[in-house]
């Protein structure tokens, strides 16, 4: 979704904002654009379209100065064109701003602002920022913005700079990630630490509330009565590296192969062998506390719902506490019965998708104790829960979630192991699932090693135009999560269901184009799902089954098949998993789609 990346300095801000642009094209966009110092005034060059397209035009006639702010653009005000794109003028071309997240009153303060002679350019809700800040300018930039802020409503995370008041930049958040990034002498600002990480890893987190004044000299962080906030400075300790290719066609199929270790670096340190259970230092609660809860709501969205889908599995059965599981989104706008005895686990690679944040509020607000499952450190979900599981599986940046879905699912089984012990769990049966979870780095290598056989698959599929993915038992979400990831990458239209639950519907969808996807392992449920193959064999649906081990109930009835190790049942839609992440992947490619930006998606959705 949108992205922010700011520069003041000594060095010329073209290239290191182009530079930051790209780092950021991960999450989403539809068009982008720059705002300069040019030392006479300030001077904009937006496009639609890719980045490689503004990169042109500024190769074209190149713009020089050492302050300037940048903007990737998903649109939601109006169309994805190069009017609408960021950064926004103010009327007389003396403000720039970039805006991330919705001004709800936009339309009434545009009406006041056109009273007042303003006019607007663009279908935009950021321009009326623009000349809203003009409008309050006496001189001062930070005071403009502070009071041009104060009549606003919504969300934002803005940068903005002026002609008048010269080599700054004025930053201010609610709602919508910002951080300053500290270089030498130089000074960034970022809604996403990528932008910035080839620059420098000391970073200043904005709170809502926040504005932060940056110029060669330094910065200063002040909140809406403009009284001085001391704030802290993290450390990043990710690398470029991370956020680089690395050899791969696609970061998508690199966060594929990462698995074996990112599930690794889940588990590091974290399990206690003999005792059968997990230690898990950032949950800030101790075992009276968590035995004290009557009831867990876990809320979150995409494909961090279907991890919480597998997370209520383990639940109820090792922990037996009654788990309800939640989009985010349905959350915050009813009624939920949520109180001091709720534990509410919020899952997010991102920390930021704005949803899940405002759910794990409301369930704050109603007295829950929160716990945040996330991947990316100091993300505004992990720093406003009350404790934590960090998944540590390193930035993610293809825009369909591989890697940190199994890594969400481990940490919620090591959430598991710890509850479940508390509760009556043997120490058996968690040394066992622990035994389980140590081989599950080496299984996962095992299904990577044999891509291959999926290309092949996808080869024979690439074609279809609906898929239908069943599963049953743990691996129903498996389901979902496959056909979500074939629709997100390919554009194929794709249904995940509990399997049985076909005789109520997708039956009659069935004929000799429909390929169904059956995750058909070992496990509780094996003879159930083998009568939903018949059902879907009888109708001449094409079978393609993931399997974990040679089935005679199975002979016959599959076009194609692939064999995972063997693991317990609730530890199968990790390795499950991996081979329909590839099977999405390989179609999409062969479909010539773009994979790490797939259209209309964002990595990172930080608008309702
Ligand atoms: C977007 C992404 C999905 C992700 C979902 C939730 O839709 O495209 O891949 O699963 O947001 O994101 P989160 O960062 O909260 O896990």
């Amino acid at each position: 979704m949108c992205g922010i990346v700011g520069y003041v300095g000594p060095k010329i801000a073209t290239p290191l904002l182009l530079e930051g642009l790209k780092r950021l094209e991960y999450r989403g966009y539809d068009s982008a654009g720059v705002a300069i110092m040019n030392g006479a005034g300030v001077e904009t060059v937006k496009e639609a379209g890719k980045i490689a397209k503004l990169e042109l035009l500024l190769d074209a006639t190149p713009v020089t100065g050492t302050t300037g702010i940048a903007h990737t653009r998903w649109a939601t005000h109006g169309p994805p064109n190069q009017v609408n794109a960021h950064p926004h003028m103010s009327q007389d071309g003396s403000v720039a701003v970039v805006h991330n997240g919705i001004i709800e009153n936009a339309t009434v303060l545009k009406q006041m602002l056109q009273g007042r002679g303003y006019v607007f350019r663009s279908d935009t809700d950021t321009e009326v920022l623009a000349h809203l800040i003009e409008e309050c300018f006496d001189g001062n930039l930070e005071d403009a913005v502070l009071e041009a802020l104060l009549q606003v409503e919504g969300t934002y995370g803005i940068a903005v700079i002026s002609s008048v008041d010269t080599h700054k930049i004025v930053a201010a958040r609610k709602g919508s990630p910002l951080l300053l990034g500290l270089g030498e002498n130089e000074y960034f600002i970022a809604s996403d630490v990528s932008a910035i990480l080839a620059h420098t890893r000391q970073v200043v987190y904005l709170e809502d509330g926040e504005m932060a004044v940056l110029d060669a000299g330094g910065y200063r962080v002040i909140d809406m009565d403009a009284v001085e906030i001391t704030k802290n400075v993290a450390h990043i300790d990710w690398d470029l590296a991370q956020i680089e290719r690395g050899g791969f066609s696609h970061f998508m199929l690199k966060e594929i192969f990462e698995q074996p270790q990112t599930v690794e670096q889940t588990m590091r340190g974290r399990l206690l062998d003999d005792e059968g259970t997990s230690k898990l230092g950032g949950l800030n609660l101790s075992d009276e506390e968590l035995l004290s809860f009557t009831n867990i709501v876990i809320t979150a969205c995409g494909t961090s719902w279907h991890s919480a889908l597998i997370g209520e599995h383990m639940l109820e059965e090792l922990a037996r506490i009654p788990v309800e599981v939640e989009y985010a989104s349905e959350f915050r706008y009813r009624n939920p019965v949520v109180d001091e005895k709720t534990l509410c686990i919020v899952i997010s690679q991102s920390g930021e998708t704005a949803d899940t944040l405002a759910a794990m509020r409301e369930a704050k607000r109603r007295g829950a104790r929160t716990l945040g499952i996330v991947n990316s450190v100091g993300s505004t979900i992990a720093r406003e829960s009350d404790g934590g599981i960090y998944i540590h599986a390193g930035p993610e940046i293809g825009v369909a979630s591989t890697k940190a879905f199994t890594s969400q699912v481990v940490a919620l089984l090591l959430f598991t192991l710890k509850l479940g012990r508390l509760r009556g769990m043997s120490q058996e049966r968690g040394q066992e699932i622990i035994a389980g979870m140590r081989a599950l780095p080496q299984h996962i290598q095992t299904i990577l090693d044999r891509a291959q056989e999926i290309e092949d698959i996808a080869e024979e599929y690439k074609r279809a135009s609906n898929f239908l993915y069943l599963g049953r038992g743990y691996n129903f979400p498996v389901a979902l999560e496959g056909a979500l990831k074939l629709k997100e990458i390919s554009y194929i239209h794709a249904e995940g269901y509990p399997a049985a639950e076909m005789k109520h519907g997708p039956i009659a969808l069935i004929d000799e184009m429909m390929p169904v996807v059956f995750i058909a392992t070992h496990d509780a449920v094996f003879e159930k799902i083998t009568s939903n193959v018949h059902e879907v064999k009888a109708r001449k649906g094409r079978v393609i089954a993931v399997t974990s081990r040679d089935e005679d109930a199975l002979e016959g009835l599959l076009d194609y098949e692939f064999r995972v190790p063997e693991t317990s049942d609730l530890l199968m839609p990790i390795l499950a998993s991996v081979p329909l992440q590839l099977l999405a992947y390989y179609i999409a490619v062969k479909r010539g789609a773009n994979v790490d930006q797939p259209r209309n998606l964002a990595k990172s959705v930080t608008v309702e």
